[in-house]
């Protein structure tokens, strides 16, 4: 038996890299993408309220919970359960978490082509002139298109894998590091155009007075499901980053930095989408097409819109490969691991057959748009499985797990960093992983598996 030499184990080099990672990860087509427009539906300030007590009330604890795990484990998501839970059939948790990367990734590749189209069509002044009808044919047929979509998207798993490849402190670490300042920067330079355009504070209103009105119980379920996909929680992405993290970082302030990063872009986001919307008299629930068809319309009648245009589209592409790193890095952690296969090998066969399906899910808009499976196609039952099915399960049994079953011991040494931090507030961690997260959990999977989807 081959047994994995922990020194010679690839690791993050620096707390920044760790951060840069965890928060690449965490960034990413959720925030910039889906938070404006879930908020813009579901009443713009309360969301926002309710999303940020739910991400320190549970998404903390859980990101927490996977910290622990990977830390404690050492080896990918499956790997990892069979070093803390010996015996016992906790692995099989980490083994649908590596399903659930499969499927996120083949979709959510789709999703960041589009956003090279995107970028190129800004820069070609392509949007120049378009009616809001012109706008929306040119974006369904271009995903409807028999090859261009599926180029960009094999672009985008290509990108992926070069850095995947390259390992975690010269891959994963030295492109986050370079890609996170960046991404902040341009977000800045959004803001502040979009923050100077007549007329738009009428959008930050919208975005920081809660207006409860619109709240129900839909909106709580939906802001807890958009925490999760947005904090990559659920589904070991975190306990495979975590498993490469030194032995003195801190994963309770590591967890709260993430966070706290993570909701930030998702904040800003708002402010850039916001006011320009308001400004310009669109209605702000206009749904998934507010990015791909709103946007060039705004682009178009702004200042320099073709520029700030093909920088939103760049922001939207970097935050995507921040994330689409680290789920394929699960699939190739798991690979390269458990086969006993190189990292070039587990790349190869992991961007193959991730592409293979992420074809399929792009050809959903197109050839493929007749062939559904109830119901759906392939694109929204890869997403409807992953996002409604997968992470909410996987949360509730990595929180049920960490809460019920796993050593007190195991847990508190590895947020103590073996008692050397702390651990006056682990009493309150014990408390929400055992009972709050798991009835919440249980509450958003119930909900979206009998009343509805959750988008
Ligand atoms: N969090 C990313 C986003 O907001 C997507 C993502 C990356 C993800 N890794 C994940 C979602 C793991 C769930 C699980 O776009």
């Amino acid at each position: 038996m081959s047994k994995i030499d922990l020194s010679t184990r690839d690791s993050f080099g620096s707390k920044f890299g760790i951060i840069a990672a965890a928060a690449g990860s965490a960034v990413g087509l959720g925030n910039i993408w889906k938070f404006p427009y879930v908020a813009g539906e579901n009443g713009g300030g309360a969301f926002l309220l309710i999303y940020l007590f739910f991400v320190l009330l549970i998404g903390v604890p859980v990101m927490m919970s996977e910290f622990a795990i990977g830390r404690k484990g050492q080896k990918n998501a499956y790997g990892s359960f069979k070093v803390v839970a010996p015996g016992k059939k906790w692995h099989l948790i980490g083994f649908m978490g590596v399903i659930a990367a499969f499927f996120i990734l083949a979709f959510y590749s789709a999703v960041a082509g589009w956003t090279l189209e995107y970028i190129n069509q800004s820069v070609m002044h392509r949007f120049a002139g378009q009616s809001t009808e012109q706008l929306e044919n040119t974006f369904g047929s271009f995903i409807a298109h028999p090859y261009r979509p599926i180029i960009w998207q094999l672009i985008f798993m290509l990108l992926t894998a070069g850095i995947v490849i390259a390992g975690v402190k010269k891959g994963i670490e030295k492109y986050t590091k370079l890609l996170m300042p960046m991404l902040l920067l341009l977000i800045i330079v959004l803001c502040i155009r979009s923050l100077t355009l007549p007329g738009g504070n009428e959008g930050l209103s919208f975005l920081f007075k809660p207006n409860f009105d619109k709240v129900t119980a839909k909106t709580v379920l939906f802001a807890l499901g958009q925490a999760f996909f947005s904090l990559s929680l659920g589904m070991g992405a975190l306990i495979t980053y975590s498993s490469y993290f030194g032995k003195k970082e801190n994963l309770a302030i590591t967890a709260v930095e993430v966070s706290m990063a993570d909701t930030l872009i998702a904040v800003l986001a708002g402010v850039v989408i916001f006011p320009a919307v308001f400004a310009f008299g669109i209605e702000p629930s206009m749904g998934p097409k507010l990015v791909f068809i709103t946007l060039p319309k705004i682009f178009q009648q702004i200042p320099g819109g073709d520029f700030f245009g093909a920088i939103f589209f760049i922001l939207l592409a970097v935050a995507a490969l921040t994330s689409t790193i680290s789920l394929m890095e699960v699939v190739v952690a798991f690979f390269s691991e458990e086969l006993k296969i190189t990292r070039k090998k587990a790349t190869f066969i992991a961007t193959l057959s991730i592409s293979l399906l992420g074809v399929l899910a792009s050809m959903s808009f197109g050839a493929l748009s007749g062939f559904s499976i109830l119901g759906k196609n392939i694109f929204d039952t890869l997403d409807y499985t992953a996002s409604n099915i997968l992470l909410p399960l996987g949360g509730f049994f990595i929180v049920i797990f960490v809460g019920w079953f796993a050593s007190d011991n195991l847990i508190k040494n590895e947020l103590t960093n073996e008692g050397t931090l702390k651990s006056k507030y682990f009493p309150y961690f014990i408390f929400i992983v055992r009972f709050i997260a798991p009835i919440a959990i249980l509450a958003i999977f119930i909900y979206s598996i009998f009343v509805g989807g959750l988008g």
